[in-house]
């Protein structure tokens, strides 16, 4: 299996450009690194809301400030509407490519800025308000003659996250000791959320591609649903660590918003996703924006002679657009640059 097999497979997609894994330099190749075996991404029961809310809202900040990364159980949204989802959007990716191509804002490889850097995958995205009325509709009109179950499932997911997201950073806020509980969580209303469909085909030679090559989130904060094959890694230390799929698992990803709005507190976490020589793999990924004219300030508790302003306030919007024009993440840093 070579390149001109990737190109193949690409082409049936109906992507033509390619294979940017041409571009991968040796750094960029999955590297199987040995991972310490007591060391992993923390697992936190979310139903600790009822009986010790401090505790849950301790382990989340911890892990969002040692790995940027948690895999969240119990958090109220039903496993098994979440296994319903998966299962029809897989039959939607396994749809013959002439079908596919039809729907509208079907992706491949070279069309978008945020699928520039991902390799051995397939995508499909909806930007909505976060409401069920608004991702109903814009799943219908991108696929008028589509799949109700889907369009059901996904709006109920959606609707669910809301309310979830708010208390996500309600908890933050606690655990960072904010006076103002809902300086993060008021924004939730206003902000966008994302629904990315990442599909993995099976690749004959997995040692060579990635399905996403390492990068952190540049929105606000992710939450990625992932099917039981496994591939998606974070970084921490130095080392490449697995996320190991659990069933009705959310994992949680600090991304470069929530970053700076903690003044560096929190850690945007470095992950990547690798593909497999058996399996086909699918994520979900609910990637939050806050509105593009809101600042990312970190809240006055926060700053301090100790722990000065590290970035500059960009607003959200800029930072997204500097990222899709040049293609690569601006220095926010509040420190003048010497010359
Ligand atoms: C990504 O974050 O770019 C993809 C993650 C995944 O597929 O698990
Ligand atoms: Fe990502």
């Amino acid at each position: 299996p070579t390149i001109s097999d990737l190109s193949e497979k690409l082409r049936k997609i109906g992507v033509e450009e390619i294979p940017r894994s041409l571009e991968l330099s040796e750094d960029d190749l999955p590297a199987l690194t040995e991972q310490p075996i007591d060391c992993q991404v923390p697992l936190i029961d979310f139903s600790l809301l009822q009986t010790d809310r401090r505790k849950l809202a301790k382990q989340i900040g911890d892990a969002a400030r040692t790995w940027g990364c948690c895999q969240l159980i119990n958090h109220g949204i039903p496993v098994e509407s979440m296994q319903h989802l998966i299962a029809e959007s897989r039959k939607y990716f396994e749809l013959p490519a002439e079908r596919k191509l039809k729907v509208k804002s079907f992706v491949g490889d070279n069309t978008s800025w945020k699928l520039s850097s991902l390799y051995w995958a397939e995508s499909w995205m909806i930007h909505g308000t976060g409401s069920r009325k608004d991702i109903d509709e814009k799943i219908l009109s991108a696929w008028p003659e589509g799949n109700t179950a889907f369009r059901n499932l996904t709006a109920d997911y959606v609707e669910r996250m809301q309310p979830f997201t708010k208390q996500m950073f309600q908890l933050y806020a606690e655990d960072l000791g904010l006076e103002d509980i809902d300086f993060y969580a008021k924004h939730v209303d206003s902000s966008e959320l994302t629904i990315r469909w990442n599909y993995y085909p099976a690749c004959p030679q997995p040692s060579t591609v990635l399905g996403a090559k390492s990068h952190t989130d540049a929105n606000l904060i992710t939450f990625l649903l992932q099917d039981s094959v496994g591939g998606l890694q974070v970084e921490k230390d130095g080392c490449w660590f697995d996320v190991k799929p659990i069933e009705g698992a959310l994992v949680i990803n600090i991304s470069d918003g929530f970053h700076a709005w903690t003044n560096g507190l929190y850690k945007p976490v470095l992950h990547r996703a690798l593909v497999n020589r058996n399996s086909p793999r699918l994520s979900l990924a609910g990637l939050w924006n806050v509105d593009d004219s809101t600042p990312y300030v970190a809240p006055t508790e926060l700053v301090d002679e100790n722990h000065p302003q590290l970035y500059k306030p960009i607003k959200a919007g800029e930072y997204k657009q500097n990222l899709i024009t040049t293609r690569s993440k601006v220095d926010m840093s509040a420190k003048q640059k010497e010359h």
